[in-house]
C-alpha cells in the first residue's frame, strides 16, 4: 500500500488499521476471527495499527499485540493513555498525572508484548494537568526508549502548540470525516504550521457513511453507538440518511464504493493525513484499503461538497458529556 509520513518522519500506510471495535463499543466480536484478520491486514500491506488502553478496556491491546507479535519490525503500533477506569473497567473520567501515565506505559508495554510503543496518544486532555507536564513525561519515556513518538487526541489549537513547544507533536488523532468537519476550521492550520500529522478517527462515520446502518435495528441494543449518538438517532438520523443516500449515487457515478468514496475524500484533503477505518471483515477491509488507489479530482471534491451542502448532516458526534471532553 501507498504510505504517508506523519510528523517526526513516521512513515505509515496511507490507511491504517483501527482495532476498538475489535474488542469493544460495536457490539459482540469473535476474537479468532479479529485475530487472523489483523494478520491479514499485515500481509495486505496495513503497516498502521490503532488501539488504547480504554478499548476492552486492556484486551483490544491483548489482541494487537498477541496478532503483531510476530511481525512486530513491520509495523508500527499506536495506543493510548489518559482515561480513569472505575470499578469495572468503566470510564470515570482522565487522568494524564505523570506517574499514571508511567504505570498505564508499562502495562501497554506488556499488553502489547513489545518494548517500545512506536505512538503514544494522550487520549483526552486533561484539564488538571498541564500538558507541558504530559510532553515533558513522555519525553521522559521517549529519552527512555520505551515510546518513539508522541499524539494528541481530540486536543485544541492551544493546547497543540503548547505540547509541541515541549515535546514535538508526531500526530494528533481527532474525529473527522466527511460528516464530521470540526478539525478544518482552526487544527488543520495549526498542524500544517508545525508540521504534525493528523490521524481520522471514525473516518467513515461509524459505519454510517458506508450506507451499511440503515436501520436502527443494524446495532445491537449495548452497541455504543445506539445509545449515545445523537446523530444516529430519531430526525437526524433519517436527514443523515438522505446525505448518505446522495453520496451514494455520487459513489456510483464514480465506480466507487460509499466507504471509498468516504476515505478517498480524507486522503484528499491533505497528504500528511492518514485515516484509520475500523473493521472486524476481511472484505470490508480489502474494500476499505483499496481506497488508497482512489484519486479523486477537483471535480469530484466539488460534486461531494455540493451533494453534502444540498441535505446536510444533523445531530452531535457524542452526548454532552463526552463532547465535554473535546478541544480543550
Ligand atoms: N481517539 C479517539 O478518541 C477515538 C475514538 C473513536 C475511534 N478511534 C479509533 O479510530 C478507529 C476507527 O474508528 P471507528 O471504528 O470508530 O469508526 P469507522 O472506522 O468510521 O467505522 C467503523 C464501523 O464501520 C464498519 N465498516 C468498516 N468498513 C466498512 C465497509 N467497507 N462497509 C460497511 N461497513 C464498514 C465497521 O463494522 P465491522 O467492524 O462490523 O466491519 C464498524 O462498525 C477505531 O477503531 C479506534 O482505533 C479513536
Amino acid at each position: 500500500m501507498k504510505t504517508r509520513v506523519l510528523g517526526n518522519g513516521l512513515e505509515v500506510s496511507a490507511l491504517g488499521l483501527g482495532c476498538m471495535g475489535m474488542s469493544w463499543a460495536y457490539g459482540p466480536s469473535d476474537r479468532d476471527q479479529c485475530l487472523s484478520l489483523l494478520r491479514q491486514a499485515v500481509d495486505l500491506g496495513v503497516t498502521f495499527f490503532d488501539t488504547a488502553e480504554v478499548y476492552g478496556p486492556f484486551t483490544n491491546e491483548e489482541l494487537v499485540g498477541e496478532a503483531l507479535a510476530p511481525v512486530r519490525d513491520r509495523v508500527v503500533i499506536a495506543t493510548k493513555f489518559g482515561f480513569k477506569l472505575g470499578e469495572p473497567g468503566s470510564l470515570s473520567g482522565v487522568n494524564s498525572r505523570p506517574k499514571h501515565i508511567r504505570e498505564v506505559t508499562e502495562a501497554s508495554l506488556k499488553r502489547l508484548r513489545t518494548d517500545r510503543i512506536d505512538l503514544l496518544y494522550q487520549h483526552r486532555v486533561d484539564p488538571e494537568v498541564p500538558i507541558e507536564d504530559v510532553a515533558g513525561t513522555v519525553g521522559d519515556l521517549i529519552q527512555e526508549g520505551k515510546v518513539l513518538h508522541f499524539g494528541l487526541s481530540e486536543a485544541g489549537a492551544q493546547t497543540i502548540r503548547r505540547a509541541h513547544a515541549t515535546q514535538p507533536v508526531t500526530a494528533l488523532q481527532s474525529e473527522y470525516s466527511l460528516w464530521t468537519r470540526d478539525p478544518e476550521a482552526e487544527i488543520l492550520p495549526v498542524l500544517e504550521e508545525l508540521g504534525i500529522g493528523f490521524v481520522p478517527y471514525s473516518p467513515l462515520g461509524r459505519g454510517f457513511l458506508t450506507g451499511a446502518l440503515k436501520n436502527e435495528d443494524d446495532l445491537t441494543e449495548d452497541d455504543f453507538r445506539r445509545r449515545t449518538q445523537p446523530r444516529f438517532n430519531g430526525e437526524a438520523r433519517k436527514q443523515n440518511l438522505r446525505t448518505v443516500d446522495a453520496l451514494a449515487e455520487v459513489a456510483k457515478d464514480r465506480g466507487v464504493t460509499p466507504a471509498q468514496l468516504a476515505l478517498a475524500w480524507l486522503l484528499a484533503q491533505k497528504p500528511w493525513i492518514a485515516p484509520i477505518p475500523g473493521t472486524r471483515h476481511l472484505d470490508r477491509l480489502q474494500e476499505n484499503i483499496a481506497a488508497a488507489d482512489i484519486t479523486l479530482t477537483p471535480a469530484d471534491l466539488k460534486v461531494i461538497k455540493d451533494t453534502i451542502a444540498e441535505t446536510g448532516f444533523a445531530g452531535a458526534r457524542y452526548g454532552e458529556a463526552s463532547l465535554a471532553m473535546t478541544n480543550l
